[in-house]
């Protein structure tokens, strides 16, 4: 790895760290400003005309300051939930739905998820890996650095473990942060309907301690609601995990509050989400357990479902994040800008509330927050410079791609630039 020392321009620095933040100034933002870092960390940051010129003699430019000076820099984005590995589409049961067939009845007539496991399961883990590849360069291009990957269209233990090989050899592809999450407890495989407590407790004894073993994945997630796994199943899954040595997240209270926020908070979970019907007793719960909130109002807009109580949740203190949900079933798009957009309009959190929650808090969803998130001294330089005058403009304009540049770990991953500018040019001025 180089160990070359860059430098980048920006109108706006949007730190999103506590350092620099103030309560006029909650992001952190510094005008004219200047950040100085090596492939691994940020070195420096402040305003420009304070920056002491000898302080990293040969330092030089990543990109000519001329055509970043008058842009926007913010961490690179982290989705912190996404669903990218499956095969076919649903394109038919879309169609269905605007018909006023829901989601739930879809799934009760053995659609839903289940259309997807089907063509999962008969996918190589070479096509799954190349539509995968796909979905996530389209993420990056709309400034997604660090993005969390659900396996969970397979359900049975092949299929899983392909999916999360897919995973894994996307990490090794792409230069983006990938999470890897199990989720054999998507739903209960046809196999076991008649039975679902037995796939439990297969999932418990056998297939958590082999995915925990594999070291393919850093957590495990289940979908508590009606109809999916219940609390109590929830509960003996997220704590085979836990014992297992792996993280563990929920989908909770999508469609029903059936104390997936209880069991999340007592286990401390890292994350709990959707949380579209969450009761007091689940904001409570999600408090005490230190669990992110996080919310996903992309698959609201999908379904055509009421929004979750953003501001409820952040005045009662707990850490809120926002993802995609991207999935084929509710939510099919890759774009987290148009979702911080959804998040300020239909859940009226500020543009600051936003941004803080597609960065530094979803970062937190992730246990990555001491290395991603922000740009703060010694943590990883990535970012985004975007074509905006001000931050506030990337949630006012929606539906369009303001990304110019993506930089992770000092390189130039994705350029709209049709000659990718050319770094190194040595001389501050
Ligand atoms: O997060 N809620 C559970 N799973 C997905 C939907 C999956 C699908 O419909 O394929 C979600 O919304
Ligand atoms: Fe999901």
């Amino acid at each position: 790895m180089s160990d070359a020392i860059h430098l980048i321009a920006a109108k706006q620095l949007v730190t999103v760290d506590e350092t620099f933040g103030t309560p006029a100034n909650p992001l952190g933002v510094i005008e004219d400003a200047v950040m100085v870092f090596d492939a691994e960390k940020i070195l420096w940051v402040g305003e420009r005309d304070r920056y002491p010129e000898n302080l990293y003699s040969d330092a030089c430019w990543l990109i000519d300051p001329k055509l970043t000076e008058d842009k926007v820099i913010l961490p690179g984005l982290i989705d912190s939930h996404t669903h990218p590995v499956f095969a076919g589409d649903r394109a038919k049961e879309f169609e269905q739905r605007l018909q006023g067939v829901s989601y739930q009845e879809i799934a009760a007539n053995g659609g839903g998820i289940q259309t997807t496991v089907k063509a999962t399961r008969e996918a190589s883990e070479e096509e799954l890996f190349a539509l995968a590849k796909k979905r996530l360069e389209r993420m990056l291009s709309f400034g997604v650095t660090s993005v969390e990957a659900k396996s969970g269209y397979g359900l049975d233990r092949q299929s899983e473990l392909k999916s999360l090989r897919v995973i894994a050899r996307l990490q090794q592809a792409l230069q983006m942060r990938i999470v890897p999450t199990y989720m054999g407890a998507h739903d209960i495989p046809d196999e076991y309907k008649a039975n679902p407590d037995q796939y439990v407790q297969r999932l418990c004894d056998e297939l958590i301690p082999e995915v925990a073993e594999s070291a393919l994945a850093e957590f495990c997630d289940v979908f508590c609601d009606e109809g999916y796994f219940n609390a109590e199943q929830s509960r003996a899954i997220l704590q085979a995990a836990q014992n297992h040595g792996l993280g563990i997240r929920i989908h909770a209270d999508e469609f029903k509050a059936i104390g997936g926020c209880e069991v999340a908070g007592d286990l401390k979970a890292a994350s709990a989400d959707h949380l579209l019907n969450i009761t007091d007793s689940g904001i409570a719960a999600l408090k005490a357990g230190e669990t992110v909130a996080t919310l996903l109002p992309g698959t609201a807009f999908y379904l055509r479902l009421p929004y979750a109580p953003a501001k409820k949740i952040l005045e009662a203190g707990i850490p809120l994040a926002l993802a995609t949900d991207f999935n084929p079933g509710s939510c099919m798009s890759e774009n987290l800008q148009l979702v911080m957009t959804l998040a300020c309009l239909q859940m009226r959190m500020t543009p600051a509330e936003v941004i803080k929650a597609v960065t530094i808090q979803a970062a937190k969803a992730l246990k990555l927050e001491h290395q991603k998130g922000s740009l703060a001294l010694g943590k990883s330089p990535d970012f985004v410079v975007f074509d905006v005058a001000n931050y506030q403009e990337l949630l006012y304009h929606f539906g369009v791609n303001f990304v110019e540049h993506v930089v992770i770990g000092a390189t130039l991953v994705h350029t709209t630039h049709a000659r990718p500018p050319l770094p190194c040019l040595s001389s501050f001025d």
